[in-house]
């Protein structure tokens, strides 16, 4: 396995804009092209039935989201870049997840929480349009992790506590069924400032006050047009504090042009200027990805393509990694020896013989305890079989045989012929 494994998913609920383009997209694909890492990009289409039930729009949302992040330079050769629903592991470990993971906890989660505590405020029933994919979302989101094993997850604030989750949930399948997960972190990155919107409150889609990250030139500029600003006259002092076009410009230029632009301001720059600055700054930015960019949408058939490829690509590590967990929680090739856990525990524990050949030629045995001590060596024998028809002999008949066969066997420094009786007692009860 890779030393450093980075995953991140993205729901595909919406049209990109600005904010998810300098928060997440643009951050993102510069982490992929540092070599070191092992990066997996996909789209979260089944997180997105929870929250929309419009398949158009879920389609829609897919096809943007996969040609933003190609536009913005993500190289499905480098990356794993797949939709989570072509990857069919991913439902099935969500099960095997389910089934180790407390309802409590999930009654925890933030989101679900969010729910009842505004149907309770409302004096509706507590579960009112509460469905049971936004109660299992965590695991969900744990098994897209888990399946990768994941050191680091880049994520927003406001995820933080399901990847603690995906943490908690690996341990207790760890606990139960051996160390099969890594316990995934959160990367948040403190360096990117999460961009103002057209009203100066955080860009969401929730408060409705987004600037498209692919908003045909003229929309781009007619939305930054509409970005608030106070009402000060050209020629007056303007403060960068709190100025949500200053943050947007800050976000996109140089430390000089920043600097350049913080003087425009205390020298009285109109609005319309500013305005202008800004757009300019960004077209310069996005147009060249925006050229990609359409001619993706205008090629949906490509895009599937490259997502399938990377689907291809996933399901060479999830396939055979979900065979291994179907093995280890008993879904099983029916026609393989059961093996209790008590068994495997006294086989493990208990003591075992190991033959070898010495340079003689001869063929040996020796017979350790469970901590390793030496018990017993054989002498030398002309085949591999002898040796390994004296060896049955000891196991099934135990002290007895040990007397028989004095001549050919000496007891190790300090072992007494009790001690072998009772270590070869275990074979007879195995
Ligand atoms: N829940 C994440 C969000 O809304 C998207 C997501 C789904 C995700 N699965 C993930 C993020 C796995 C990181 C890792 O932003």
């Amino acid at each position: 396995m890779s030393s450093s494994r980075i995953l991140t998913g993205i729901t595909t609920s919406g049209t990109p804009h600005l904010g998810n383009y300098v928060g997440a997209i643009r951050p993102a694909v510069q982490a992929s092209r540092v070599s070191g890492a092992e990066s997996f990009y996909f789209l979260a289409d089944y997180h997105a039935l929870i929250k929309v039930g419009e398949p158009a729009r879920v389609q829609q949302s897919t096809i943007e989201i996969a040609a933003s992040w190609l536009a913005a330079g993500l190289d499905p050769e480098r990356v794993t870049f797949y939709r989570q629903s072509d990857i069919p592991e991913i439902p099935e470990l969500t099960w095997l997840l389910t089934c180790v993971t407390g309802k409590g906890l999930l009654n925890r989660a933030h989101a679900y929480k969010a729910s009842v505590d505004k149907n309770t405020a409302a004096q509706a029933d507590p579960d009112a349009d509460v469905t049971a994919g936004l109660f299992m979302y965590p695991v969900l989101m744990a098994a897209d992790i888990l399946m990768f094993n994941a050191h680091k997850v880049p994520v927003g604030r406001d995820q933080v506590q399901h990847i603690e989750m995906a943490r908690d949930i690996a341990q207790s399948f760890n606990h139960r069924y051996g160390e099969h997960f890594v316990l995934p972190e959160a990367a948040i990155e403190e360096s990117v400032a999460t961009l103002p919107g057209l009203d100066g409150r955080k860009m969401s889609k929730s408060y409705d006050n987004t600037i498209p990250l692919f908003a045909p030139r003229e929309q781009l500029k007619k939305l930054i047009a509409g970005i608030k600003t106070d009402s000060r006259a050209p020629g007056e002092p303007k403060d960068t504090e709190g100025s949500a076009l200053f943050q947007i410009y800050q976000a996109f230029a140089s430390p000089q042009e920043t600097v350049a632009l913080r003087q425009a301001y205390a020298d009285g720059i109109a609005w319309a200027e500013a305005k202008q600055i800004l757009f300019e700054r960004i077209d310069h930015e996005i147009a060249p990805m925006r050229a990609t960019y359409e001619s993706l949408i205008a090629n949906p058939a490509r895009l599937q393509d490259i997502l399938l490829a990377g689907a291809v690509k996933a399901r060479k590590i999830a396939t055979p990694f979900t065979s291994k967990l179907r093995h280890a929680v008993g879904l099983r090739d029916l026609s393989a020896k059961v093996t209790t856990k008590a068994a495997k525990a006294s086989k493990a524990a208990g003591p075992t013989f190991k033959q070898y050949r010495e340079a003689t030629g001869q063929f040996h045995f020796k017979l350790v305890d469970a901590q390793g001590r030496l018990l017993l060596e054989s002498q030398g024998f002309e085949s591999p079989k002898e040796a390994a028809q004296t060896i049955q002999q000891l196991q099934k008949d135990g002290a007895a045989a040990l007397t028989k066969l004095q001549a050919q066997l000496q007891l190790a420094e300090g072992v007494s012929p009790d001690d072998v009786g009772a270590a070869l007692q275990q074979f007879s009860e195995a």
